[in-house]
């Protein structure tokens, strides 16, 4: 069977390949697939077709930490296409950190290559069959657990800086039998993920691996990205967050807006003293809901954390926050909890904090401010090995580059309550009215024969 690639808006940009499916000295058996394939250039060809390990082997695994929308999944999505094609029968993965990005790379395959040499299934998990029996998945590495027990002969791993370690361990297990071939690829992000330390040992030349880095410039060499794009990207990103997603080298904080060493510094276990500001962020679907308090210097006094129903939610909020003032986070909750928390609650300072997105970029910041200048601390250190979930939350807070500019928030599937509820904690410590607070030793001080305080107090 001759089976042609309806034409491609890219035609111009893609090669004609012949795929001989079985074994041309027999012409009674023999099937030819012809497609077309994306032209890449020299460096997206040598990073994920053609890697070399150090002694100039065909290296088993490439590792290539690139910039934004230089190529990397399409080429991969071009690679492991004609792997499966000419490999075994069986299975070939491509993993993402979550399965929306598994999906879209599952659409650009099926639009890349037509119908006519492969079955797209869009459920239970995405997969794209060939017609030697190869099956093409689309997997997210959200539950690792269901990444074990298979043969692969292929994968790659996409976005890998953002990929849980463990989904990592699995995906190389599966391919410990058929000794198949890796594509690790994503943006860079920090030093503390496998990617970056995968990274450095293909860079440091052990056999069998290759390490690539391709810059925003060499997409622009290449026509793929206009030289415009990233001059604006430039201007308009914080100089650390460009370094990353355009050069591709690593920052120490893995794009923390807050600053690991930072939060190294402001790790201190719960103050005793009495709360003076509160914030709330209260649970949407899975997540929690979470309390912080704040004493006097600023410092971590009080620590909540709970999924409960609604109404035992406001409760237990009303009897912990009484009139300390706080900010309280409802967007998203649908009900008018906040109304709740003010009714019928004399002298409550509860006020509610209207997130949109920029309102949600100037409170990080304040509470970026405020750990850089240790005028507030996260619950820490470490007990047993095992970190404070404030601690992990402050962690793996990131900014993500979207359309409109940088926005800060969790990593898809991880949690960042408590690091709402911090924000709203400083910003209500810093804008809300405080209580005036005398300390006993100043009343004393202040009875004191010929003290300067006593004109004030008396
Ligand atoms: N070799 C190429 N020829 C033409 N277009 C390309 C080439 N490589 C990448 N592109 C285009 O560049 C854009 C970004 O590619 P993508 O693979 O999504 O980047 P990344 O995964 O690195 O962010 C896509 O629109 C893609 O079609
Ligand atoms: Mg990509």
């Amino acid at each position: 069977m001759d089976i042609n690639q309806t034409e491609s808006s890219l035609s111009d940009e893609w090669d004609d390949f012949d795929f001989n499916a079985e074994d041309e000295s027999d012409d009674s058996i023999r099937e030819k697939i012809q497609f077309h394939r994306l032209r890449l250039y020299p460096k997206q060809d040598e990073a994920i077709f053609y890697p070399r390990d150090i002694n100039g082997n065909e290296a088993r695994y490439s590792v290539i930490e690139a910039g934004t929308k230089t190529g990397k999944t399409v080429g991969c999505i071009c690679w492991l296409f004609e792997v499966a094609l000419n490999g075994p029968p069986g299975n070939y993965w491509w993993v993402a950190p979550v399965s929306r990005q598994a999906a879209i790379a599952f659409r650009r395959m099926k639009s890349f290559f037509g119908r006519e040499v492969m079955t797209p299934l869009l459920t239970p998990v995405p997969t794209i069959t060939l017609p030697g029996g190869q099956v093409i998945w689309f997997l997210s590495g959200e539950d690792p657990d269901n990444l074990y027990g298979e043969d692969v002969w292929a994968a790659v791993i996409d976005e890998a800086s953002r990929l849980r370690e463990e989904a990592w361990h699995a995906v190389r297990s599966t391919l410990t039998a058929t000794r198949g071939p890796m594509r690790l690829i994503g943006n860079v992000k920090g030093r503390k993920n496998f990617f970056y330390n995968m990274a450095r040992r293909a860079e440091r030349g052990e056999p069998g691996y290759s390490y690539h880095k391709i810059v925003a410039a060499d997409a622009v060499a290449a026509k793929v990205l206009a030289a415009e794009e990233i001059e604006s990207a430039k201007r308009d990103l914080p100089e650390q967050v460009f370094k990353e997603l355009y050069l591709a080298e690593a920052s120490d904080d893995g794009g923390n807006p807050f600053g690991l060493q930072h939060i190294e510094k402001v790790l201190h276990p719960l103050s005793t003293a009495p709360p003076v500001a509160w914030g709330w962020d209260l649970a949407k679907k899975h997540d929690f809901t979470v309390g912080i308090g704040l004493d006097i210097s600023g410092r971590v006094c009080r620590f909540h954390r709970w999924q409960l129903p609604w109404k035992e939610t406001i409760k237990k909020i009303r009897a912990i926050t009484m009139r300390i003032p706080a900010y309280v986070d409802s967007t998203g909750v649908g009900d008018p909890i906040v109304e709740h928390l003010q009714d019928d609650n004399p002298g409550h300072r509860i006020e509610e904090y209207l997130f949109t997105p920029q309102s949600k970029q100037k409170l990080m910041e304040g509470l970026a401010v405020a750990i850089q200048n240790e005028e507030t601390s996260i619950i820490g250190p470490t007990i047993h090995g095992v970190k404070h979930v404030m601690q992990l939350e402050a962690e793996s807070f990131e900014y993500v580059l979207t359309r409109t500019g940088v926005r800060y928030s969790a990593p898809e599937g991880f949690f960042d309550d408590c690091t709402c509820a911090h924000a709203l904690a400083v910003a209500a410590k810093f804008n809300l009215p405080q209580a005036l607070v005398i300390s006993n030793s100043a009343i004393i001080a202040s009875r004191r024969p010929g003290s300067r305080s006593a004109r004030v107090f008396t």
